[in-house]
């Protein structure tokens, strides 16, 4: 077995033999084509259409209960829309059976919103975990990978710790050793700052920022954190009402004079407007 390259040794713009197009600037990583998505009568998506370009941090941004996650989880095929089309490096994943949709899979790291760790398992076999499912790695090696992956988070030692003995911006540091365990091309952060303080919340920005530049892996970071959003993106969209409003840096966002990204960024609320937007009492908040 031939260990895998170190990830900056990545050959540029390689092409696999699995139907996906190279990573480069060329090419979108992701391609939403007027994707709709409802649930029931609840329209949550209503056309959105987005190319996401390699090498990018993408942040959306957005109200909570707007479809940061379902937008997320349909990169991933956790969802199907409705209506329109879903692209990985050029391939077409919103139709792929299950089966099919485990390789576009191997090439994509998910942070989930409550980090999802297996309270069972402890530190090293919660990050070794996608290891074990896809690869024949002996033991060794596995345990080589994962130590190399908690230290890039800055927790190797910890492998024989339990998630409970965590603290939760370490248990966010396990989640996001296992997600890049496997060397992604992109990594989808769901909220990844939100309920850490801030100088813990910094420190997830931090490593977004090094994976990005270290590793030159794409992201897409949906939050509603602009102090996050500021810090780490190249790009910011704003969902709001099923469909992107603005799009562009930061700074460009800022400026946009779209009234929703404007309250947005100012955290002004407005009783007349905001009550209309708020989230249905009872409806999920977090459903990972
Ligand atoms: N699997 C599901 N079944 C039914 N409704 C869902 C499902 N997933 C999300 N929703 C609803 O879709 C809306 C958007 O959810 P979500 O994407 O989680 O919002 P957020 O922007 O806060 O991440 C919410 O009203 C949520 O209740
Ligand atoms: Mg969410």
């Amino acid at each position: 077995m031939t260990p895998d390259p170190p990830p900056d040794l990545k050959p540029a713009g390689a092409t696999l033999d699995d139907g996906m197009s190279p990573i480069d600037r060329d090419h979108p990583i992701v391609r939403f084509a007027d994707v709709h998505k409802a649930f029931g009568d609840q329209v949550v998506l209503r056309g959105v259409s987005l190319d996401l370009r390699a090498g990018e941090t993408t942040v959306v941004l957005g109200p909570s209960g707007a479809g940061k996650s379902v937008l997320l989880k349909h990169i991933v095929g956790l969802l199907r829309p409705d209506r329109g089309r879903v692209f990985f490096r050029g391939l077409r994943i919103d139709n792929l059976s299950e089966r099919r949709l485990s390789e576009p899979r191997k090439h994509i790291g998910f942070l989930f919103q409550m980090s999802a760790l297996f309270d069972s398992m402890n530190v090293g076999d919660n990050v070794g975990f996608p290891l074990a499912e896809h690869t024949d790695l002996s033991p060794e090696d596995r345990a080589g990978r994962v130590a190399e992956a908690l230290r890039t988070v800055g927790l190797d030692g910890l492998q024989h710790k339990l998630p409970s003995e965590l603290s939760g911006g370490q248990r966010k540091r396990v989640a996001l050793a296992r997600a890049i365990i496997l060397k992604p091309d992109l990594i989808l952060y769901d909220e990844p700052t939100t309920g850490l303080d801030p100088i813990r919340a910094d420190g997830i920005n931090e490593l977004i920022i090094k994976l990005r530049r270290g590793l030159n892996v794409s992201g897409v970071v949906v939050t509603h954190d602009l102090l996050s959003a500021r810090r780490v993106a190249d790009r910011v969209v704003v969902l709001y009402d099923g469909q992107i409003v603005a799009d562009g840096t930061f700074s460009e966002v800022e400026r946009s004079r779209h009234p929703y990204v404007m309250r947005f960024l100012s955290g002004r609320y407005d009783p007349l407007l905001d009550e209309r937007v708020a989230p249905v009492p009872g409806a999920r908040e977090n459903d990972d």
